[in-house]
């Protein structure tokens, strides 16, 4: 086996274990048909069960351990469940989701793409018929803003504590993530001329064009870091005079979110807003169930991306079958076409799994199947095709 393309999968907690068996299922299926160049390992953390043997989520070495590797694939940190068993081993979200936080600043993993389109077959939860037209690219600053865990506790428990929560944005890390965006707005408008898809969105000045990019802060009250924002964004968007360009407070671009989503092109939003933003577009695309979402390091080579479905460890119904796997899937497809970008057989597989899914979910059945079995459904589709 060469050395290439190595992933560390980490099935973690809850549902985690289940979606991750049926994307290795996939995996595998897809590495035997294609000849993949593809190898993976499969370790026990960070997770529940390693804390409760270990005292600590993962071994004091683990970001090393995995800078060895190409990429991770993560199912889900949280709350193990079952949620009725009041004597499962639990510990605080601060501790267990921190393993998360902690690879995405270790290997400067600064965009979180999530993107939201509302497929056919995904449940469309607003009426409006145009709804069904949602696709947007949420690009979530991963790096810094409100999530440098910076600040403290003063005179703690006491009647005049303090409390402070850091936010810190750099000039170096506003321009990355909106050069990012624009880049993206101009390669989704490629490939959608690409299959004949014509989407169009005005500038203030009454020009079209065949993309846009939304920017998000809330520089009517956080004024520092949105002027800052909104200067970049300014001087960034001369150079891409092809996009469109468009500015939403959060508190707005909630409302829009819901009122007009099919609006939406490209969106770049900080770390904060951008979680917030995302458990929205999710809703949109269908639901928990059906969002992918990566956070990427897409210029140093050395440092792994991770890939993590949006949504959490499901503690209501873990270990029961219940859980969808498609997130877990379409993040998976984007894995390979990252990966990809250097190996085009890669780059086809994951085109394949995301094609395959898709069609899944495009023709499920109305009653409720269990997570083997949509994977199951989906291996057939991936056989049909080899
Ligand atoms: C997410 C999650 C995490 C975040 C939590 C678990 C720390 O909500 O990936 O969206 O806030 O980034
Ligand atoms: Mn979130």
């Amino acid at each position: 086996m060469s050395q290439a393309n190595r992933i560390a999968v980490i099935p973690g907690d809850g549902i985690g274990p289940e979606v991750v068996a049926v994307a290795i299922r996939c995996l595998d299926l897809l590495r035997q048909q294609n000849d993949l160049d593809i190898s993976w390992t499969e370790l026990p953390w960070p997770s529940h069960a390693w804390h409760e043997r270990h005292g600590e989520s993962m071994p004091a070495d683990a970001l090393e351990q995995l800078q060895g590797f190409d990429a991770i694939l993560l199912g889900a940190l949280g709350d193990p469940g079952p949620r009725d068993n009041p004597e499962r081993y639990l510990l605080p979200d601060s501790v267990s989701l921190a393993p998360l936080l902690q690879m995405r600043k270790g290997f400067d993993q600064w965009v979180c793409e999530r993107p939201a389109r509302l497929l056919p077959g995904a449940r469309q939860y607003l009426a409006d018929p145009r709804a069904k037209d949602v696709d947007m690219l949420v690009i979530r600053e991963n790096s810094e803003g409100e999530y440098v865990g910076q600040g403290g506790r003063l005179r703690q428990g006491s009647a005049d504590e303090v409390a402070t929560q850091m936010e810190v944005f750099t000039r170096r890390g506003t321009e990355r993530i909106i050069r990012y965006g624009f880049e993206q707005a101009r390669l989704r408008a490629i490939e959608r001329a690409n299959r004949d898809e014509v989407r169009t969105f005005q500038t203030l000045t009454g020009e079209t064009h065949a993309s846009q990019v939304c920017l998000i802060t809330k520089r009517n009250a956080l004024r520092y870091w949105g002027d800052m924002y909104s200067e970049v964004f300014a001087e960034v968007a001369q150079h891409y005079p092809d996009v469109a360009t468009h500015h939403e407070l959060v508190d707005a671009a909630c409302m829009k979110f819901v009122q007009c989503p099919w609006a939406f092109d490209v969106v770049v939003a900080s770390n904060l807003q951008g979680d917030i933003l995302t458990d929205l577009a999710a809703v949109l695309s269908g639901g928990m169930g059906v969002a992918p979402s990566c956070n990427l390091n897409p210029d140093n080579p050395d440092m792994p991306s991770m890939f993590e479905p949006t949504h959490g460890s499901a503690p209501d119904i873990a270990g029961q079958q219940r859980a969808d796997p498609t997130a877990m899937l379409f993040t998976t497809a984007r894995m390979l076409t990252w990966l990809g970008r250097t190996d085009a057989a890669l780059a086809q597989a994951g085109q394949q799994l995301f094609e395959a899914v898709a069609a899944d979910l495009a023709h499920a059945p109305e009653t409720a199947r269990g997570t083997n079995t949509i994977g199951e459904a989906i291996c057939q589709r991936l056989n049909n095709k080899g």
